[in-house]
């Protein structure tokens, strides 16, 4: 039997491109996106590139964690049946909001950049146990850098400045990966961070020409930082998949654990703050209490 790998968002931006590479590197991929007409181009794509392992989309919401509950059954279910192994998790969807907005009741950034990723590794566990040698991707940023470290809560007090909500939420989902990696060992199945760089995408296309997002001390210095932005994110997402591709797949990676690939795709060392026992501690906390694995 071959092997499989599920690319969430992946049906377009850097997670169809992250798809295109595993299909390349011989994978049969799932890719998961909400609008069906995408994910039927997407998997056109795909099968241009890999024709002897079709590819298939999944339809879901990954803002909402019912959606993610009822897409890790769906997915679970597909391997028990089938006995395919699942081999590569890549969890790459992400979303910047310059408004404040909830999804389920909680903040939408700490929801879909780590909530909804955590909730469907959580729910997948035991498939990829079974699949072992298996590997799990999480897809971070540099934005961790520039983010509140405090856990307490699913928001920190004060104002919303999406960037730094964004950076809030990838850095408990980078603590997240980190501490898995930790309690995974031996299993077989590595957890890997993945950091884009950045790309011209649907994602940086809207919320980064807004300067709400940044907190008032950046905004005094707004045409530098969209000048920032802007040189950060003009690359094609095609390269700033490479990252996650080389996670997924790359052979010197065979069974080490808890790396981080870098924009360059090579290993880099993790922000200091993602590997503080007190900052997993918090996040394992914030997660178990508002992603249950059952609904409440
Ligand atoms: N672009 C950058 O410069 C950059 C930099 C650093 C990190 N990243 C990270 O890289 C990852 C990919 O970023 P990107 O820029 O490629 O994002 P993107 O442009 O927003 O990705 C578009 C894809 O996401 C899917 N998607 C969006 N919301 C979804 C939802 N709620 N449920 C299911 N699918 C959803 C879309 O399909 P549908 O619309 O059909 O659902 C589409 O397949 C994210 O984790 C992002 O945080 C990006």
């Amino acid at each position: 039997m071959g092997k499989t790998a599920v690319v969430t968002a992946g049906t377009a931006g850097i997670g169809l491109e992250t798809a295109l590479g595993l299909a390349a590197a011989g994978f049969s991929v799932t890719v998961i996106g909400r609008s069906a007409e995408r994910g039927a181009r997407a998997v056109e794509r795909i099968d241009a590139v890999n024709p002897a392992r079709p590819a298939r989309f999944l339809s879901a919401d990954l803002g909402s964690l019912d959606g993610v509950r009822a897409l890790a059954g769906r997915i679970a279910g597909d391997h028990a049946t089938s006995g395919e192994p699942l081999t590569v998790l890549v969890n790459n969807v992400g979303a910047m909001f310059a408004d404040r907005r909830e999804l389920d009741g909680i903040e939408a950034s700490f929801v879909v950049n780590h909530l909804s990723p955590y909730l469907l590794t959580e729910l997948l566990l035991p498939t990829l146990t079974a699949g072992a040698p298996s590997r799990i991707v999480n897809v971070t940023s540099g934005a961790v850098g520039v983010a509140k470290r405090v856990f307490d809560a699913v928001e920190p007090p004060g104002g919303y400045y999406g960037f730094h909500w964004y950076g809030r939420a990838k850095l408990a989902n980078l603590a997240y990966t980190l501490d898995l990696a930790s309690r995974l060992r031996g299993t077989g199945v590595s957890v890997l961070a993945a950091d884009p760089g950045g790309a011209a995408t649907e994602m940086t296309a809207g919320t980064l020409t807004d300067p709400r997002i940044v907190s008032p001390a950046l905004r005094l210095l707004w045409p530098l930082v969209r000048r920032k932005f802007e040189r950060s994110t003009a690359g094609p997402a095609s390269e700033a998949a490479r990252p996650s591709v080389v996670a997924a797949t790359d052979e010197s990676l065979a069974g080490r654990t808890g790396i981080v690939i870098g924009a360059a795709a090579q290993p880099v060392t993790p922000l200091r703050a993602a590997a503080d026992p007190r900052v997993a501690d918090a996040v394992r906390r914030l997660s178990r209490q508002h992603a249950p694995l059952v609904a409440p």
